[in-house]
């Protein structure tokens, strides 16, 4: 099963990319950049990523993210994510950065996303890896921020696929960002939010009817609201489930308690996926293992979890069709 598993054809569609930055990349990158550290070690950066919720993880997060200063930067990063995509048989993945953490420090947007793409098209090039870009607005800066962002990237729409909502989730809902995800509408992106990781299912369907997401991010706690679960499961709304980031910044409590295997099996179109790798303890490989080991999730459950998770990228009808169909000749032991 483990083989199985590390060998399954999958996507991802739900990676910030300043959360696969490893502790060796991050003191590497201080120390070229000259950005001191409140940390002597790896090991005692490691040893400081417990977290007792989402904010506690994102103080951290954010704190680590400073270390990016230039395009090569950017692009290390992202081309160590790419390789490890490589090693996990990630053949399509979907990357969200979040711009304002490096502009809010005087690094060029354009540099940034120059970065990141160079590493995805070399991706493309040496692994046939498929990628899109998602950039992400932190909702704590709060609208007018985002607005912002939004004018910045129009310079980089053929760069772009969609935009999405993250940070401080609590007491920053969905509804504040409502002209922004108009305005990206009309100007021809896609739209997800993170929604129902720590906040309420009101969030969710807010970035449904407001944000009008293809996609909700987390989406756990939409199984508090029996309205919102016949919505999800209706209308097939992807929900793009993180499982150790779950554990991790407490939403659940220890793996055995997570429902993604019964939001599964009730037929919602559930996706499994890394969220920080690099802070969370594992990429998606470790993702799935975790299913298996303390839910016991089967291979069937992973074929259909590995599907979803071509069904709900932004692939257009023929990608989506040949991947699947890779998928299932993976499960029929005929690749
Ligand atoms: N939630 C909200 N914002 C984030 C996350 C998350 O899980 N990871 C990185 N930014
Ligand atoms: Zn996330």
């Amino acid at each position: 099963m483990i083989d199985f598993l590390k060998h399954m054809p999958k996507a991802e569609l739900h990676i910030h990319i300043e959360g696969s930055l490893e502790p060796e990349l991050m003191f590497r990158l201080a120390k070229k950049n000259s950005i001191p550290l409140p940390f002597d070690t790896e090991e005692q950066l490691r040893a400081a990523y417990q977290f007792s919720d989402l904010q506690s993880f994102l103080t951290i997060y954010y704190q680590g993210a400073g270390v990016l200063r230039t395009e090569e930067d950017f692009y290390d990063m992202t081309r160590a994510y790419m390789e490890r995509c490589h090693s996990q048989n990630i053949i399509h993945t979907e990357i969200f950065f979040d711009p304002q953490t490096h502009t809010d420090r005087g690094i060029d947007f354009g540099m940034v996303v120059a970065g990141i793409c160079r590493a995805l098209d070399e991706g493309k090039k040496k692994f046939n890896i498929s990628s899109h870009l998602i950039l992400c607005f932190l909702r704590h800066l709060g609208p007018a921020s985002a607005m912002k962002t939004l004018d910045q990237a129009m310079a980089y729409k053929n760069e772009i696929i969609a935009v999405g909502l993250d940070s401080s989730e609590l007491g920053f809902p969905p509804d504040q960002f409502k002209e922004v995800f108009e305005k990206a509408l009309d100007k021809g992106f896609l739209t997800v939010a993170h929604a129902g990781e720590e906040g309420p299912p009101e969030y969710i369907w807010q970035a449904l009817d407001l944000l009008k997401v293809k996609r909700i991010d987390h989406g756990v706690r939409c199984i508090e609201d029996p309205e919102l679960m016949r919505r999800l499961l209706e209308e097939q709304i992807p929900l793009t489930v993180c499982p150790l980031s779950n554990v991790k910044l407490k939403v659940f409590h220890q793996m055995k308690d997570h429902h993604i295997l019964s939001l599964l099996e009730k037929g919602l179109k559930v996706t499994v996926n890394s969220d920080d790798p690099a802070y969370f303890g594992g990429y998606l490989n470790e993702n799935f293992m975790a299913l298996h080991k303390e839910l016991g999730m089967n291979k069937n459950q992973a074929v259909a979890l590995a599907k979803n998770s071509f069904e709900a990228g932004f692939l257009n009808p023929e990608e989506k069709r040949t991947a699947v169909l890779r998928l299932e000749a993976y499960a029929k032991g005929s690749e």
